[in-house]
């Protein structure tokens, strides 16, 4: 039926109606004269007072063909006052939870549909691999299986049963593809990267969403050997729609179509540049005001057939129906709102994802700070005998820091506007506010700034970009301020304990914030040195976008806590890992180097280069793809695979050992790893295939089966083919990517 109602509202839509669908304008632009004139298919960006006019507008259309409401909704609903904002995509990867993720995305899903939103511009399937772009946080790192198996999950948890469910909200997968290959981490820069390399690591996850239904793909912004991806026919009609025989909706970035005139020059005007994108493959325009006049004058011009248009507007008419906009509108719904939006349950979900997405880096023995695991009555931790109350010092420029906690996508970094002071401070558990909850009864918990990060000046160049796009003061890095450093030490000698809390700041992070350096700016690195030089136990808590560059007094403290951007309930879920309520579960998703020049450090790099050390630094990253410690010990037996030589149908069946030698419980993340020990091309050594979690209790010994398909065990060969080459293969299994932590088990995969 849904077939029969779309070709009998294009039939009776005029040319002009059409090219309108087709557009997605910014809501916080003076577009009421358009949503009239032109009818658009699509806003962003809308405030709910925007909405309501569009709304009204809309209403006054000759068929009134109601919008699709669009948002970056990216860990919660980036822009709703007092929405439940989750730990950043990253730090949800280092779960390694697909059924956790699922659920974050269904309770996102709730909120953001109660606000009229229909539309989400995520989950993010970009591959991060230079550490220097500032889009590194919104991604799941740098495995594109881990990818794969979150971004599934979180499309499921979006989506919910069917789009004509109410809760339901439309996922897009982005940016596709190989946006994040930047040049010198410069974001949207031409992306050097060969067709055989997208389909050896780029494109798999994007291709698993596609076949499992997700509604929309957005395009990235960059070229590939020349060509901007808004047109890159290979990839838009022959790969996705061909070979994946993809159905769904393929929106642009924003103002792609008019950035093939003003930026890329690769078209004279909005006439040419409109008739590409459409005839490329292009469903939906963002924000691109031009392409109205430009489509309908390529029409005139034969640039563009009528049924081009036809195909564009049907699948947006597609997802209208399927939506149920018709008959239900989806408007806003205050009394769902208050029952949902910030609920407690939601709040409860966003402590368990924040405590499952820190990972514990180091620990010399100084964790966990009270000793035990027990909490009273109201949530304190109750420390061991010997452990006792503590004095903790906490300082650092990020321990009562809402911004960085949150991070991108929070309404708190200026790029939608209407939230200008971010999300309710009352929300947010800072990490000196969870210390106070929850250390034990007769500890003191002291706080100091100890350092900045950034001064920010005005940008001489003016107000906004050519575009019209705001643009953000300069920031330059703060020099060390002797006084705040002073403060903070002297707090520390005073001490039992110092935890420090330093990373990035928001203006560091995001869409065009790449940076050329990877240190701990500001004040920081002098403030962890003089803590250093006190002597005292030091505890490093990084709540940092994205892997930064640790100096020594950093990598040698007695202890080191990623956090990334951990959420409204990161600072609980910190305070609780410190002092021992929860276990350390977290591993990484991305690794970290040990300098900004050591890039790339991700962990499945092309094996056997001649020389591929520098000759001042080593080339293992500081801390590895799958590194994390929990507060027990685990101890790995040998693998044992049910056979010894596998046919091309087979499923590689593996047994291992996982021994909880320690005393406290673990969540452990079993790796699997496989190395196609010969290639007809060059190929990474490893890389992950499969992995299991498991709860393992002191003492106990857990029994881990593997199964693993021989098809998973592919290469691309040098024509471009995905294919299973027969041979010797190993299966590593263990609790990282580092090459210690694995025990391999050799099998052939026979012709
Ligand atoms: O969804 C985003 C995209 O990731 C980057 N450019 C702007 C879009 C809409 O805000």
């Amino acid at each position: 039926p849904i077939t029969a109602r779309v070709d009998d509202l294009v039939e009776r839509m005029t040319v002009r109606e059409k090219v309108g669908q087709m557009m997605q304008l910014d809501a916080r632009d003076d577009i009421d004269a358009h949503v009239l004139e032109t009818h658009v298919g699509s806003i962003l960006h809308a405030s709910p007072e925007r909405l309501a006019v569009a709304h009204e507008l809309v209403g006054r259309t000759r068929l009134r063909i109601p919008l699709i409401v669009g948002e970056d909704c990216i860990h919660g609903h980036s822009f709703h006052l007092g929405a439940t904002i989750f730990p950043t995509q990253l730090a949800m990867a280092a779960s390694w939870d697909a059924e956790l993720l699922e659920r974050v995305a269904r309770a996102t899903a709730v909120e953001v549909a109660a606000t009229g939103v229909h539309w989400t511009f995520s989950p993010v399937l970009c591959i991060a691999r230079d550490l220097r772009w500032g889009r590194v946080g919104e991604t799941f790192g740098e495995d594109p299986f881990l990818i794969g198996e979150l971004a599934s999950a979180m499309v499921r948890g979006y989506q919910g049963d069917g789009l004509s469910d109410p809760t339901a909200i439309l996922a897009t997968a982005k940016h596709f593809a190989g946006y994040s290959e930047t040049q010198g981490g410069r974001d949207a820069s031409e992306a050097d990267i060969s067709p055989r390399k997208l389909r050896s690591w780029f494109l798999p996850p994007f291709e698993r969403v596609a076949r499992e239904g997700c509604a929309s793909f957005m395009l990235g912004y960059q070229s590939i050997d020349g060509v901007p991806i808004t047109v890159n026919e290979w990839l838009l009609n022959d790969v996705l729609r061909g070979e994946w025989g993809y159905e769904g909706t393929l929106i642009t970035d924003w103002d792609n179509v008019g950035r093939m005139v003003w930026e890329q020059h690769v078209s004279p005007d909005y006439v040419h540049a409109s008739a590409a994108a459409i005839r490329a493959g292009n469903d939906m325009v963002m924000t691109t005001p031009g392409f109205f006049e430009g489509a309908l004058e390529a029409l005139e011009r034969g640039l563009l057939e009528e049924a081009d248009l036809d195909r564009a507007v049907r699948r947006i008419l597609t997802l209208k129906f399927a939506l149920g906009l018709f008959e239900r509108p989806r408007h806003p719904d205050a009394a769902e709102q208050l029952a949902v939006i910030g609920s407690p349950e939601h709040t409860e979900l966003n402590l368990e994802t924040a405590r499952r997405s820190l990972v514990l880096l180091r620990n010399e023995g100084v964790l966990p700070l009270a000793g035990g695991y027990q909490a009273d009555e109201a949530g304190r931790a109750i420390a061991t005998p010997d452990a006792g109350p503590q004095r903790i010092a906490v300082v650092g420029p990020l321990a009562d820091d809402a911004q960085m906690q949150l991070g991108d996508w929070a309404g708190n970094s200026g790029q939608a506007g209407w939230l200008p002071d971010g999300q309710p401070r009352e929300m947010i558990t800072t990490v000196v506010d969870g210390l106070h909850a929850v250390a034990p009864a007769g500890s003191t918990v002291t706080t100091a700034f100890g350092a900045d990060i950034l001064t920010l000046s005005p940008d001489p160049a003016g107000a906004t970009f050519p575009d019209g796009q705001p643009r953000p003061p300069l920031v330059t890095p703060a020099r060390p301020d002797e006084a705040l450093i002073a403060e903070a030490v002297a707090l520390a000698e005073d001490a039992d304990v110092v935890v420090a809390v330093v990373g990035d700041r928001i203006e560091l992070v995001g869409e065009g914030r790449s940076t050329a350096t990877l240190e701990l700016i500001g004040g920081q690195v002098a403030l962890l040195d003089a803590l250093a030089a006190t002597g005292k136990p030091l505890v490093v808590v990084l709540l940092a976008s994205k892997p930064l560059v640790l100096p020594p007094s950093a990598l040698h403290a007695d202890a080191i806590v990623w956090a990334a951007s951990p959420g409204m309930q990161g600072g609980r879920a910190i305070a609780e890992l410190l002092l021992g309520l929860i276990e350390p579960t977290g591993r990484l998703p991305i690794s970290f180097a040990r300098h900004a020049g050591q890039q790339p450090t991700y962990y499945n790099q092309i094996r056997g280069q001649h020389g591929d050390r520098y000759a001042d630094l080593t080339q293992e990253p500081a801390f590895a793809f799958g590194d994390g410690l929990s507060y027990s010990s685990v101890e790995y037996g040998e693998p044992r695979l049910d056979q010894a030589v596998y046919g091309r149908d087979a499923t590689v069946r593996a047994e291992v050992e996982v021994h909880n030698s320690g005393s406290r419980p673990v969540l452990e993340t079993v790796q699997v790893y496989v190395s196609d020990l010969v290639t007809s091309v060059s190929w990474a050594d490893q890389e992950l295939k499969t992995f299991r979690q498991v709860a393992i209790q002191p003492g106990d010994t857990a029994t881990v089966t593997i199964e693993l398909p021989v098809a998973d065990c592919s290469i691309v060969d040098a024509r471009g083919r995905r294919v299973v080459e027969a041979g010797e293969f190993e299966l590593r299994v263990g609790g990282s990517s580092r090459a210690d932590a694995l025990h391999a088990v050799r099998f052939t995969i026979a012709d």
